[in-house]
């Protein structure tokens, strides 16, 4: 009988993965990976100060390439710092259901302690996917971190496509899913002020495959927050595919888990990524400013 190597197919897997982050040379910054398929920590930024052309061509490109970006050596960020970093990669997204202040509309706190009852994006999500245009990207500063806990987990979704079989990319590629939000933000903000009375939420259809407008190639856009069903399915046949699809899409190999320090950033690109952000730290403190960068209606284009 012939023998086979003990790493057959585990090659072809290792392979499928390290395809996820294709290479680039950049000028401005360094990127030092964090794992092979998702996450790099970012230096040579100064987000205090304006963005040159050549950097942002830089950050724009790393962020298509490596999906989220981590920094570690930032000060504590004031709204207007944050702000007009971000805006440097597009016009700013304003949350449908979060509370917002009158002076920053475009900052997003992040705060759990104590008296919290929720704690925002603790089941796994691409932001805001109900919307037409939903978010680009994300920059989230974390200014006080629990003693430990409150990490975010982020799953590569270029992966997470590469690893299913022709015939399962075949057939997902006509599909389109409806994402839904009023079940996930009815009441969600009440502890922030928020009066949810007579209010309308989103709800969107995008393709289940999408085309990532920057690096061109194919991403799972599907969420269990938000996807309630994929369009010409049978109930039945909708409820299991996603179930399967959410199981798939966040295997550990195709995730970064980032253990925050105070004052870190992490910039993550939404087309291509989910994420997660753990609540194991009660009653500790987590505080934080989120800013959103808007995006375009997501599209498929067979390549
Ligand atoms: C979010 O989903 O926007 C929050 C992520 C986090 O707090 O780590």
């Amino acid at each position: 009988m012939e023998m086979k190597p003990l790493h057959e197919g585990k090659l072809d897997r290792a392979q499928t993965l390290s395809n996820a982050r294709q290479e680039a040379v950049y000028e401005t910054i360094s990127v030092t990976p964090v794992t092979r398929v998702i996450g790099v920590e970012v230096e040579g930024v100064d987000m205090t100060q304006p963005v040159a052309d050549a950097q942002l061509g830089d950050l724009t490109q790393a962020l298509a390439n490596h999906n989220v970006l981590f920094f570690r050596d930032q000060p504590a960020l004031t709204p207007k710092q944050q702000i007009d970093f971000a805006r440097n990669f597009g016009p700013l997204h304003m949350h449908p259901a979060a509370a917002t202040s009158d002076e920053n509309p475009e900052l997003f706190v992040i705060h759990t302690h104590g008296e919290s009852f929720v704690n925002n994006g603790a089941d796994w999500h691409t932001d805001v996917s109900c919307d037409a245009e939903p978010p680009l990207g994300t920059l989230l500063q974390i200014h006080r971190t629990p003693g430990s806990g409150g990490d975010t987990i982020f799953a590569n979704m270029y992966a997470a496509y590469d690893a299913l079989s022709d015939k399962m990319k075949s057939f997902l590629a006509d599909c389109t899913a409806v994402h839904e939000s009023e079940h996930a933000y009815r009441g969600r903000y009440a502890d922030k002020g928020v009066d949810d009375d007579g209010k309308t939420f989103p709800e969107s259809t995008h393709p289940v495959v999408r085309t990532h407008p920057v690096s061109g190639r194919q991403a799972l856009y599907i969420n269990e927050t938000f996807t309630s069903r994929i369009n010409g399915l049978t109930d039945g046949e909708s409820d299991n595919l996603l179930r399967y699809l959410f199981q798939h899409m966040i295997r550990p190999e195709f995730q970064v888990r980032f253990q925050w320090r105070d004052n870190s950033v992490a910039f993550w690109d939404n087309r291509c990524t989910q994420h997660l952000a753990m609540w194991d730290y009660w009653p500790d403190e987590r505080y934080g400013h989120r800013v959103t960068i808007g995006g375009d209606a997501p599209f498929y284009r067979a390549g």
